[in-house]
C-alpha cells in the first residue's frame, strides 16, 4: 500500500456538516441533532426533508407538504416520455432516464421537483413495465400515501402510510455514504446544479453494496425457504465468496440504529397482516445464524445487520415489489443529498484528490 493512501478512503474526514452525525462505534445515527429512532415513526417525511433543508434555502415556507405536491404533479408531466421500452429497463436506469430530463438549477424548486421525481417516476415505471397504466399523484396527500396510492393503485391506510414515512425518514441522511459523497460533495463541488448532483447520487446508490442490497436480501430469504435451512444455504454461499447481503457497514461497527428503527416500523404493521408476524419471526432466525455464522468466519471484522436486511422486510410488507427498493431508497435519501449539496455550496471547495503514480516509468513513444 502506498504512504498516504487511504482504500476506500477509509477514515478520511472530507466535510464538517451540521446534516447527521454517524457514530459507528456505538451505533447511533442523529439527524440534525435528533436520534434517527426519535424521528422514524412520529415525523412525516415532508418535515424530515424541511428539518435538512432549514438554512439551505432562503425561500423556504414553513410547510414543504403543498409545494411538494404541486412538484409531484409538475414531474408527472414527465411520465409521457416513458415508453414501454424503457420502462422495461431496469428501474433505477428507467427513473434516472426520466430524472435527466428536468432542469438542472440549485434553487428550492429544482430541489423540491427533485425531491418529488423518484416519488413519482417508480411506480410509473413499475405500473408501465407491468402493463398499467401509471397512476397521476394527488397533491392533496402526504407524500408517503401519495407514493403507495401511485403504486398500488389504491389508497394506503394510516398503519401503512405511517410505517412508509418511518423508512423514508430513516434513510433521508446518513453522513457522507457513497453516494452522497459522490453526489452532494464531489458533483455539486463543480457547480454542476442539483440535478446533476442527484443523478449521479441516483448512480452510486444502484450498486449491490450501497443501496441495491434490499432486493437481494429477499431474493436470500427465498432462497433460504425454512429457518432450517439458513445454516446450510448461508455457509455455502460465503463458501462461494458471496456477500451476505444486509449485513456489514463500513462505518457501523455493531447493529446499525436504522435496522431497528425499522423493525419497529415493520412489528407495528404486523397487527394488520395475519403473514407478517411469521415472515418476521423467519428473517429474524435467518439473521440469528448470519450473525452467527459471520462472528465465526470473520471474528476480527465485526459484521452486524446493517438497515437493508428490515428495508427489505418492510418494503415488502408494504405491497412494494423488490424491483422497486432502490427506487424507494432514492425517494428519501434524495433530501439528504440535496441538502448535503446547497451545505457544499455553500462553503466547500471544488474537491480535487490526488493519486500516486504507479504506472511503467517515461518511455519512448513509437
Ligand atoms: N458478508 C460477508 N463478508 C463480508 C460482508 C458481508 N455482508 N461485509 C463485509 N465482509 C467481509 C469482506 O469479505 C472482507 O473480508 P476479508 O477481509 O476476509 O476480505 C471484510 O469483511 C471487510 O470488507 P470490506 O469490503 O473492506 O468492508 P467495508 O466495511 O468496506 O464494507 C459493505 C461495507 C460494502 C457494506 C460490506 O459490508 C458489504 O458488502 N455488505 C453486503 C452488502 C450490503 O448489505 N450493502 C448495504 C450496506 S448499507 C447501505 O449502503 C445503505
Amino acid at each position: 500500500m502506498s504512504q498516504g493512501l487511504a482504500h476506500g478512503l477509509e477514515g478520511v474526514i472530507a466535510a464538517h456538516t451540521v446534516l447527521s452525525d454517524v457514530d459507528g462505534a456505538h451505533g447511533r445515527l442523529v439527524i440534525r441533532g435528533y436520534a434517527v429512532e426519535d424521528l422514524a415513526g412520529h415525523t412525516p417525511f415532508e418535515q424530515a426533508a424541511h428539518l435538512l433543508f432549514d438554512g439551505f434555502f432562503d425561500d423556504m415556507p414553513a410547510d414543504l407538504a403543498p409545494a411538494l405536491g404541486a412538484a409531484r404533479v409538475k414531474v408527472f408531466a414527465e411520465v409521457a416520455a416513458l415508453d414501454e421500452a424503457l420502462a422495461k429497463r431496469d428501474p433505477v436506469e428507467a427513473m434516472r432516464a426520466l430524472l435527466a430530463r428536468l432542469p438542472d438549477g440549485d434553487d428550492l424548486s429544482t430541489a423540491l421537483l427533485l425531491l418529488a421525481a423518484p416519488a413519482v417516476f417508480t411506480p410509473a415505471v413499475l405500473r408501465v413495465a407491468a402493463g398499467q397504466t401509471p397512476v397521476a399523484p394527488d397533491p392533496a396527500l402526504s407524500h408517503a400515501a401519495d407514493i403507495l396510492q401511485m403504486t398500488r393503485g389504491q389508497p394506503a391506510s394510516d398503519a401503512e402510510t405511517r410505517a412508509l414515512d418511518a423508512y423514508l425518514v430513516t434513510v433521508c441522511d446518513h453522513g457522507l455514504n457513497a453516494s452522497t459523497f459522490a453526489a452532494a460533495r464531489v458533483i455539486a463541488s463543480t457547480r454542476a446544479g442539483l440535478t446533476s448532483a442527484v443523478l449521479g447520487g441516483l448512480s452510486a446508490l444502484k450498486g449491490p453494496l450501497h443501496g441495491g442490497a434490499p432486493g437481494p436480501v429477499i431474493d436470500m430469504l427465498d432462497a433460504i425457504g425454512a429457518p432450517e435451512n439458513a445454516r446450510p444455504w448461508l455457509e455455502k454461499a460465503l463458501a462461494r465468496g458471496d456477500r451476505l447481503m444486509g449485513f456489514g457497514h463500513r462505518i457501523y461497527r455493531v447493529r446499525d440504529p436504522r435496522a431497528d428503527a425499522l423493525k419497529a416500523a415493520v412489528r407495528a404493521l404486523s397487527g394488520a397482516s395475519k403473514a407478517l408476524p411469521g415472515r418476521v419471526a423467519f428473517a429474524e432466525a435467518v439473521e440469528q445464524a448470519a450473525l452467527q455464522i459471520l462472528r465465526e468466519r470473520k471474528p476480527d471484522r465485526p459484521l452486524d445487520t446493517n438497515v437493508e436486511f428490515y428495508t427489505a422486510l418492510l418494503l415488502e410488507a408494504l405491497g412494494l415489489p423488490p424491483a422497486s427498493f432502490t427506487g424507494v431508497f432514492a425517494m428519501g435519501r434524495t433530501a439528504g443529498w440535496i441538502a448535503h449539496a446547497r451545505e457544499q455550496l455553500a462553503g466547500g471547495k471544488l474537491i480535487r484528490p490526488q493519486s500516486v503514480y504507479v504506472g511503467p516509468g517515461v518511455r519512448q513513444a513509437a
